[in-house]
């Protein structure tokens, strides 16, 4: 197997190279002056089974998406003889079903995108709903992070702290977070109105008077649900509050709103490269592709 290294993903593509020790094959890039991407694998991937690696988190998901797309056609044409995407952020994964009439299900026509370009598998991690993995018309994996976040607060000290999710859609993430954390774990309750995107958090019999919290999400997007969580967790008297994500999008002044709102650390992966991508998920991601082979 060769590693195709995507241009939004180069740091972690060279990683998972280095774990697995196949070789590593860059790509060149280029805008052009009216503003469409060139793309080109520069290296030899005949006959080759290859993994491009590439995020398509923000600000940029619809080119990152679109170049992951040039690569997989790319590689069929250079005649490797299976393509496997490796997404660690999969843009569009929140569109996975129409909450409204009218919509459509922006994640299955991102996968039947790949599809068409030639990807003969997608491996991702932490998609939002594994059960939109259930439409795409290829084979797919998602695998979680979410120990690997966990196994990063036992190394800041926190082993046994309250692993909290700020939903009940996502309490396995802080079942995930406990089994490796040791503490206990719950969830908030979270609703959204659909036309303003306005959520309203709530708690029920949370015990965790002067404990140690760990919010844990799969995303943080704009920070409002991170920050809705905190301040009730201040209520309730925590005594340290921190939170882990997969995915840190940290859109706008996001991580300025959690740390203000009293969170003492955010930790994320390096499915979004940034200031909080402090866990790197080469390690993952190398596994997987190996168990595979
Ligand atoms: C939604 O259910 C996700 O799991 C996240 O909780 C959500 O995307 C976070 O969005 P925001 O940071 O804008 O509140």
């Amino acid at each position: 197997m060769k590693i195709i290294s995507g241009p939004a993903s180069k740091d972690l593509a060279e990683a998972v190279s280095t774990l697995t020790g196949y070789q590593n094959v860059p790509v060149v890039t280029k805008i052009f002056p009216d503003g469409e991407s060139y793309i080109r694998i520069d290296g030899d991937i005949q006959n080759e089974e290859v993994a491009i690696i590439q995020t398509t988190c923000p600000p940029t998901q619809d080119s990152r998406l679109l170049q992951l797309a040039f690569l997989a056609d790319s590689a069929r044409r250079a005649g490797a003889i299976k393509v496997t995407a490796i997404v660690p952020y999969l843009a569009y994964a929140r569109q996975d079903k129409m909450f409204l009439a009218g919509e459509g299900i922006s994640i299955e026509t991102i996968a039947r995108m790949l599809k068409a370009v030639g990807t003969d598998e997608l491996l991702t991690v932490n998609i939002h709903s594994e059960h939109s993995l259930t439409q795409f018309p290829l084979p797919t994996k998602t695998v979680s992070a979410i120990p690997l976040i966990a196994d990063y607060f036992i190394k800041k000290g926190y082993k046994g702290a309250y692993a909290l999710s700020p939903d009940k859609g996502a309490m396995y993430i802080a079942q995930q977070a406990q089994a490796v954390l040791g503490g206990d774990a719950g969830h908030l309750n979270k609703t959204r109105d659909r036309y303003t995107g306005q959520t309203v958090q709530t708690a029920e019999c949370l015990n965790i008077k002067d404990k140690n919290v760990i919010i844990l999400d799969d995303i943080i997007s704009t920070g409002g649900t991170i920050v809705g969580a905190a301040k009730i967790l201040r209520e309730k008297g925590a005594k340290h509050v921190l939170c882990g994500c997969v995915h840190g999008l940290l859109i706008g002044n996001a991580e300025k709103r959690i740390l203000d709102a009293g969170v003492e650390e955010i930790v994320g992966t390096d499915s979004v490269p940034g200031a909080v991508s402090k866990v790197s998920l080469a390690p993952l991601i190398s596994q997987t592709l190996k168990g595979a082979q």
